[in-house]
């Protein structure tokens, strides 16, 4: 077994795993530093193309940042979203998760459940490492609901993570799930479980970084803010401007004489 994906299964009820999305190439350097798992998500749709949905966002474009992605990571586990549509048998998922495996040397592939139970053993047994999602799977469900809110809904999610758990996943992002479904979820599962916006009873949390870095303008009540990027950069492209109207930038130490470039 890959050694960073037995690191994350040793982490099970000892400490928590820490998890972040990146895009790109200089974000993942950062975040190499810091996380058990990165992931490329199909949310770079909405966060980096401005789409209303994630499935707008295809296999060649996931392949691409995900290339960029791996150029800044050495530590962390390096998961890749499966795009809608690229996983709607066992066949065409075994084409994509391979294609996505050989292209990108990622680390796994993660997959929104939508009784895909088969595909995901499918992957398994090709030995493509799964990570599955349950709860809000905004490549399956058209309208955003906290999932697990009664008991019998909770223990539809435990059955359904049993199943995803039983067709050898590694691991499981919970999206969105009342805080008693994610605990009736963690304490039944042998496989770590990943919250977003599912309370702290997850084995470890993720969010989407340009979420929790103020860049995205999209923060609901599960994400905290831990920086205001968007005003950092705003005040930094005021400055140039105002340099650049006043003839305060570039100066004669910008100038290119001679023949070095630093
Ligand atoms: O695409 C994504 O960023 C995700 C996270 C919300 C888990 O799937």
């Amino acid at each position: 077994m890959n050694k960073k994906i037995e690191k994350i299964l040793k982490k099970k009820n000892k400490s928590k795993i820490v998890s972040l999305t990146a895009y790109s190439k200089n974000i993942a350097k950062i975040l190499d530093n810091y996380c058990d798992i990165i992931l490329v998500g199909d949310s770079m749709a909405n966060v980096l193309y401005g789409s209303n949905s994630t499935h707008e966002i295809d296999l060649d474009t996931i392949i691409k940042h995900t290339i960029s992605v791996k150029k800044g990571v050495k530590k962390s586990l390096l998961v890749v979203d499966m795009p809608k549509g690229t996983y709607n048998n066992k066949k065409n998922a075994k084409m994509n998760a391979k294609l996505i495996m050989k292209l990108t040397k990622c680390d796994a592939v993660k997959l929104e459940s939508n009784n895909n139970f088969n595909i995901i053993k499918e992957l398994v047994s090709s030995e493509i490492p799964v990570m599955g999602h349950i709860g809000y799977t905004p490549q399956f469900k058209k309208k955003f609901n906290i999932e697990g809110k009664s008991i019998s809904a909770a223990k539809k999610l435990l059955k359904e993570a049993k199943l995803i758990e039983k067709a050898g996943a590694f691991s499981i992002v919970l999206e969105c799930l009342a805080p008693n479904a994610s605990s009736l979820v963690t304490k039944n599962i042998s496989i770590p479980t990943i919250g977003i916006g599912s309370s702290s009873y997850c084995d470890g949390q993720i969010l989407v970084s340009d979420d929790m870095l103020g860049m995205s303008g999209f923060y609901p009540k599960f994400v905290k803010k831990y920086a205001s990027l968007n005003r950092i950069i705003e005040k930094a492209v005021k400055k140039y401007t105002r340099d650049v109207k006043k003839g305060k930038f570039p100066l004669k130490k910008n100038f290119l004489n001679g023949t070095k470039l630093r």
